[in-house]
C-alpha cells in the first residue's frame, strides 16, 4: 500500500490544512464601515482625500460614481441603431446635449466603448468629454473611460494588432503576454484609455463556447501566469508616465463553462471545481494588484452572479482578498430581472446586485439605475455606508491612476502607433503561437515548389485572421481593414516569390491542382464576438469538409490550416490531409506568420493551451480526473491534439529525468532536473512543461496538473539543462470545496517530456 494511501485512510492528522495567513475574513462578520477600514490603503493622503470627498458628496453624486454609460448614449448619430452603423468617427463623437444631463442631472463617473479611429481623434474625444465633464461636475472628479482592448489596442486606427489570448497562450512565452499589454499601453494610455477590459482569465474548458479564444486555455496555471504578466506590463509601465491604466480581470466567475456551450447561459460547476480549476487564476490576478474585476452575466449553480453574495463577497472579497473595483458586465443588473427572474423589477435587481457586492453598474443605456439605487437608500434599505464602501473603492482607481492630476490626454501629439518594433513582436508572438499538429513529411515545402493552390474560408480573408474585437466589436468586412494587412494568400505569394500561388474555389479546386505541388486550405470560422458566435455543432461545416475532401482526392499533398476562435472538429477528414496547423486567431500578422511557417523560415513552436477535441459529442480536458477515462479502452483518444502537443522541423530528445531528493517535508523543496536536446538538424524552440501527479488524495486529482514551463531555444545538437523547484506549498496543494488549501501526505510524480519520477511528501515537522 502507498504511503500516501495509508495516510489518507488514516486521516486526519495526517492531512494538512495550511494556515491562512490571518483569519478568514468572512468570520469576522465585517460591517460596511469595517469593510471600507479594511481597504485603506498605506497611502495616508489618498485615502484622507477619499474621507474629504466622501464627506462633501451628495447621494447622487455618489451614486453617479457608480454608474458607467455607454458611448452611443451621447454619439451625435440619430439613435443607437443609427450608432452602431455610423461611420467610426460618429461612433466616437459627442452629442453635448445628450453628454450633458448624464453628468448634470446622474453624475455619471464613467463611459465605456468605441471603435477603431485614429489616435487624435480619441484624443480630441477624450478631452472633449473630460472636459465637459468637469465643468458640469460640482466636485470635478474625473470620470474614467473603458475600453476592450483584447488583443492590442484593437479599437484604435492603425493598432499594433497582437494574435487573441489562446494564440498568446500556444507560445508558452509570458513576454508575449507582456508585450501586448506594454503595446497597448504605449498606443492608448495618452488618449484617454484608463481602464482596460483585459485578460480574460475564464477557463478555455468548454470547447464550443462562443469566447473560447479571449482565454489562455484550458490549465489554470497557464491562464494565471499569462494573465498575471498582462496585469504587470499593463499596470505597471513606467513608460506611459504620466498616464497610467487599471486592468479587468474577467468574468468572475464560471462563464466559460455554461451546460450548454452558449454565451451567457446557466453554468452547475461544483464548489470543488470552482475553487480548484476557475478560483486560481482570478487569484492570480488579485495577488499582483489588479484593479478591478468585471461579473460574469450569466448564473452558476442557480444564482447569478450579479445577485451572489457569496460568489461577489464570500469568495471575491473575503476569500481571494480583492479590495479594488467590481464591475458589472453589459445590463446585468437590469437582466437579474428581465432574463435571470431573480427579481421583480428594476429596483430589486439593483437591491440585489449592490448587496451582492458590485461597485459599479455598466448600466449603459439607461439611468434606471441611478433613480432605483437612491429610492433604495432614501427608504433606507441599502445603507449610506454600503454606497461609501464602493465609491471609495471607485475614487481610490481614479486617484491610483493619477486621473486627478491628469485628467486630460496628451496636450502634444499623441504617441506614435504600429512602430515596427512593437509590429515585431505581435509578428513573433503569431509565429509562436502556430502549432504544428500533424506533418507527413510535407512541411515545410520546398524551396522549389513551381505552384500552389490555395482555397479555403480564410484564405483570402483579413478579418478571419484577427476574429472579433478587432476594429469593431464584430468586424463584418475586410474593407475594415488596412491595406497592409495581409491574408494567408497574399503572404504566400510573397513568400514564394518566383512559384505560382493561385487562389481556387470550391468549384475549380480541382482543376486547378492538377499540375500543383500542394493545396494549402484555409479553414475555419468568420469573426463573431460573444452570443453571436452561439453555433450548434462543433464539427467544422459541410461545405468546408467537402473542399477538404475535393482537395484531398487530388493526390496532391494538402496542408489543413485551421484558423477559428474555437477548434472546430475535422477528425474524419485528418487521415488523408498530410500536414495540420491549427493557427487559432493569430491577427495582422497572422498570414505572414502562417506563410513563413509553411515556407520553412520560421520553425514552428506552438503547443497547444487546450485538448483539440477529435469528437463534436465527447471531450474532456488533459486534467481530467482518472474516472473520466476508465472504462474507455487504454488508446482510445477524445483529442487529436492534447494540451501540450506541438512539431517542430526538428526533433527533441528528453533525457535524464533526476529529482534531488525521494522525499520532502513543508520546509523543503526538491530540484527536478532534466536534459533536452535538439536532435534534429535545425535550430528550433522548445516549450518545456513540468506536470505533477497526486497519485491518491482525499478529493479525486487530476491525472496531471502544469506547474511549471519554460521556452528554449536550441541549435542542432545543443542540449540544456532544465530545472524546477517543486515547492510543497505551492505544487504540492489543493483546495478543498471551501478553498482550504490541502498539502496531503503520499506519492507524488513529476513528469516531464513523457517521462515520469516518483517522489514522497512526508509532512512537516509539526505532523510527525
Ligand atoms: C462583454 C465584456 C465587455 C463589455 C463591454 C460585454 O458584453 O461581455 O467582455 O467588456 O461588454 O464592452
Amino acid at each position: 500500500m502507498k504511503l500516501k494511501t495509508i495516510a489518507i485512510l488514516s486521516v486526519p492528522i495526517l492531512m494538512l490544512i495550511l494556515p491562512a495567513c490571518e483569519p478568514p475574513l468572512q468570520d469576522k462578520k465585517l460591517t460596511f464601515t469595517d469593510r471600507r477600514k479594511l481597504e485603506r490603503t498605506g497611502n495616508a493622503s489618498l485615502e484622507s482625500r477619499i474621507d474629504q470627498l466622501l464627506g462633501e458628496m451628495t447621494l447622487e453624486e455618489k451614486i453617479g460614481q457608480m454608474m458607467q454609460i455607454n458611448n452611443s448614449e451621447y454619439s451625435v448619430s440619430q439613435d443607437r441603431g443609427a450608432h452602431f452603423g455610423a461611420p467610426p468617427d460618429v461612433q466616437v463623437s459627442i452629442d453635448t446635449s445628450k453628454l450633458i444631463p448624464f453628468i448634470e442631472k446622474y453624475k455619471v463617473g464613467s463611459f465605456l466603448n468605441g471603435v477603431a479611429v485614429s489616435n487624435e481623434r480619441w484624443r480630441e474625444y477624450s478631452q472633449q468629454l473630460q472636459e465637459i465633464n468637469m465643468r458640469y461636475h460640482r466636485l470635478k472628479i474625473p470620470m474614467i473611460y473603458g475600453m476592450d482592448h483584447m488583443h492590442g489596442a484593437n479599437y484604435l486606427e492603425n493598432s499594433t494588432i497582437f494574435p487573441h489570448s489562446i494564440n498568446i497562450a500556444a507560445t508558452f512565452r509570458l513576454q508575449f503576454s507582456a508585450d501586448e499589454a506594454t503595446v497597448v499601453g504605449e498606443e492608448t494610455a495618452a488618449i484617454g484609455h484608463h481602464w482596460v477590459f483585459c485578460p480574460v482569465v475564464d477557463l478555455g474548458r468548454n470547447p464550443i463556447w462562443p469566447r473560447f479564444y479571449e482565454t489562455y486555455g484550458e490549465d489554470p496555471y497557464l491562464s494565471a501566469q499569462m494573465g498575471a504578466a498582462y496585469v504587470r506590463a499593463l499596470q505597471e509601465n513606467p513608460n506611459t508616465a504620466p498616464y497610467r491604466q487599471a486592468a479587468t480581470a474577467k468574468h468572475f466567475i464560471g462563464y466559460s463553462d455554461p451546460d450548454n456551450g452558449w454565451d451567457r447561459t446557466p453554468a452547475d460547476i461544483s464548489d470543488q471545481t470552482l475553487q480548484e480549476f476557475f478560483v486560481p487564476p482570478f487569484q492570480a490576478l488579485a495577488d499582483v494588484g489588479i484593479k478591478s474585476f468585471m461579473i460574469n452575466g450569466g448564473e452558476v449553480n442557480g444564482i447569478p452572479v450579479h445577485a451572489s453574495h457569496d460568489l461577489l463577497t464570500g469568495l471575491l472579497r473575503d476569500q481571494m482578498g480583492f479590495k479594488g473595483v467590481v464591475v458589472t458586465d453589459w445590463e446585468d443588473v437590469i437582466r437579474l430581472h428581465k432574463w435571470h427572474k431573480v427579481a421583480a423589477d428594476m429596483k430589486e435587481a439593483t437591491y440585489k446586485a449592490v448587496m451582492a457586492g458590485i461597485d459599479m453598474s455598466m448600466t449603459p443605456y439607461t439611468t434606471g439605475f441611478f433613480d432605483a439605487l437612491k429610492e433604495l437608500v432614501e427608504e433606507g434599505q441599502i445603507p449610506m455606508e454600503r454606497i461609501d464602501l464602493s465609491v471609495a473603492r471607485v475614487l481610490r482607481l481614479k486617484m491610483e491612476l493619477g486621473l486627478f492630476e491628469n485628467p486630460y490626454p496628451t496636450q502634444t501629439a499623441p504617441p506614435a502607433t504600429r512602430r515596427p518594433e512593437n509590429v515585431s513582436k505581435a509578428l513573433q508572438a503569431a509565429r509562436e503561437s502556430l502549432v504544428l499538429i500533424k506533418n507527413e513529411n510535407v512541411l515545410p515545402l520546398s524551396k522549389d515548389i513551381k505552384k500552389i493552390v490555395v482555397a479555403g474560408l480564410n484564405a483570402n480573408s483579413k478579418k478571419g485572421l484577427s476574429g472579433g474585437w478587432t476594429l469593431r466589436w464584430i468586424p463584418d468586412t475586410d474593407d475594415l481593414f488596412p491595406d497592409y494587412v495581409p491574408t494567408v494568400f497574399s503572404a504566400l505569394q510573397k513568400e514564394f516569390d518566383g512559384a505560382r500561388v493561385e487562389l481556387a474555389t470550391s468549384t475549380d479546386i480541382v482543376s486547378r491542382a492538377v499540375n500543383a505541388d500542394a493545396i494549402v486550405l484555409a479553414v475555419g470560422e468568420e469573426p463573431y464576438s460573444e452570443t453571436p458566435g452561439n453555433i450548434y455543432d462543433i464539427g467544422l461545416e459541410e461545405v468546408q469538409l467537402e473542399l477538404i475532401r475535393k482537395a484531398q482526392s487530388t493526390g496532391k499533398p494538402v496542408v489543413l490550416v485551421m484558423i477559428a476562435g474555437r477548434p472546430r472538429v475535422i477528425t474524419n477528414t485528418l487521415q488523408d490531409t498530410d500536414a495540420f496547423i491549427w493557427a487559432g486567431l493569430p491577427g495582422f500578422e497572422g498570414g505572414t506568420a502562417i506563410a513563413k511557417v509553411l515556407s520553412g523560415k520560421v520553425n514552428p513552436s506552438g503547443k497547444m493551451p487546450f485538448s483539440y477535441p477529435a469528437f463534436s459529442g465527447h471531450w474532456y480536458p488533459y486534467n481530467h480526473k482518472n474516472m473520466e477515462r476508465f472504462f474507455s479502452h487504454p488508446d482510445s483518444m477524445n483529442t487529436i491534439a492534447g494540451f501540450g502537443h506541438g512539431l517542430s522541423y526538428t526533433t527533441f530528445e528528453y533525457t535524464n529525468l533526476e529529482l534531488s531528493a525521494a522525499e520532502l517535508t513543508k520546509e523543503e523543496s526538491i530540484t527536478a532536473s532534466m536534459t533536452v536536446t535538439n536532435t534534429g538538424d535545425r535550430s528550433g524552440m522548445e516549450s518545456v512543461l513540468w506536470f505533477i501527479k497526486d497519485e491518491a488524495g482525499s478529493v479525486t486529482r487530476p491525472v496531471k496538473a502544469l506547474k511549471h514551463f519554460e521556452k528554449v531555444e536550441l541549435q542542432p545538437g545543443e542540449s540544456k539543462t532544465l530545472n524546477f523547484t517543486i515547492d510543497p506549498l505551492k505544487d504540492l496543494t489543493y483546495p478543498d470545496k471551501n478553498g482550504e488549501q490541502l498539502l496531503e501526505k503520499g506519492e507524488f510524480r513529476v513528469i516531464c517530456g513523457g517521462i515520469e519520477r516518483s517522489f514522497f511528501y512526508t509532512g512537516g515537522e509539526a505532523e510527525q
